[in-house]
């Protein structure tokens, strides 16, 4: 199974996922952060979950608009998952890119294992499945070097979340919903803590940003 450190000697490239519940505020650090990379000379992908590819994509707009029960729901973020790492995280992991994937796996354990209740053990079974890749020793499964995890209330996410554009299925799930999935993030956090950094989001914008130059600095891979 991973273990922490393993991939970064194998592949060039750096891996690093955002992940949170509605609301946390994460998507708006992706983007601060790839440009940060770039000014010191790196070449940033920057990709998303579900999605990041033509099909992928498909397969987000049928898994965030249709109803349906929770196997056939992670079934199709695996699937979004396996065509995205082949055309697009694992090339560029390859070429050496930092890869900047706004959510990855934690989130289908927190939003489909722990908000819905899905069996988490299928979830595992499936996670071993879909991230061994070619460029990696067998058992050895593709993930994030480092899981920015912005952990906020799921009360005052759904504060932030009210009243902005028309809500997916996920964002218009209540607020114990939410409550589960957080439940999930920490989870996964104390499961892996050496991949994971908690950035509280509940500070002024500025201090999160802060707080993930430190937990990237803290990897050694920002001077
Ligand atoms: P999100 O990443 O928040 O994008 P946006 O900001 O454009 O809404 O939306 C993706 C949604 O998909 C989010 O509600 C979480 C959900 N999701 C899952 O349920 N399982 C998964 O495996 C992934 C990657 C996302």
């Amino acid at each position: 199974m991973h273990a922490p450190g393993d991939t970064a000697s194998m592949t060039p490239g750096l891996f690093i996922s955002f992940e949170g519940i509605d609301g946390a505020g994460k998507s708006s650090h992706v983007e601060t952060l790839a440009a940060l990379f770039r000014r010191q000379g790196r070449a940033v992908t920057v990709t998303r979950e579900p999605g990041g590819t033509p099909l992928a994509e498909q397969l987000r707009t049928l898994a965030l608009n249709e109803l349906m029960d929770a196997l056939t729901e992670a079934l199709l973020m695996f699937a979004a998952r396996r065509d995205h790492l082949l055309q697009v995280i694992e090339p560029a992991l390859a070429r050496g890119d930092v890869v900047l994937c706004d959510r990855f796996t934690d989130a289908t354990f927190a939003y489909q294992g722990w908000g819905r209740g899905f069996d988490l053990e299928v979830l595992a079974a499936l996670e071993r499945w879909v991230q061994s890749v070619a460029a990696l020793p067998p058992r050895t499964l593709r993930q994030p070097q480092l899981t920015l995890w912005f952990d906020l209330a799921p009360e005052i996410a759904a504060e932030r979340l009210a009243g902005a554009r028309l809500p997916d299925k996920f964002e218009s799930q209540p607020l114990q919903f939410f409550r589960k999935v957080a439940a999930g993030y920490a989870a996964r956090q104390s499961a892996d803590p050496s991949r994971f950094a908690r950035i509280v989001a509940d500070q002024p914008r500025e201090e999160v940003w802060e707080a993930v130059c430190a937990a990237v600095r803290a990897g050694g891979w920002l001077s």
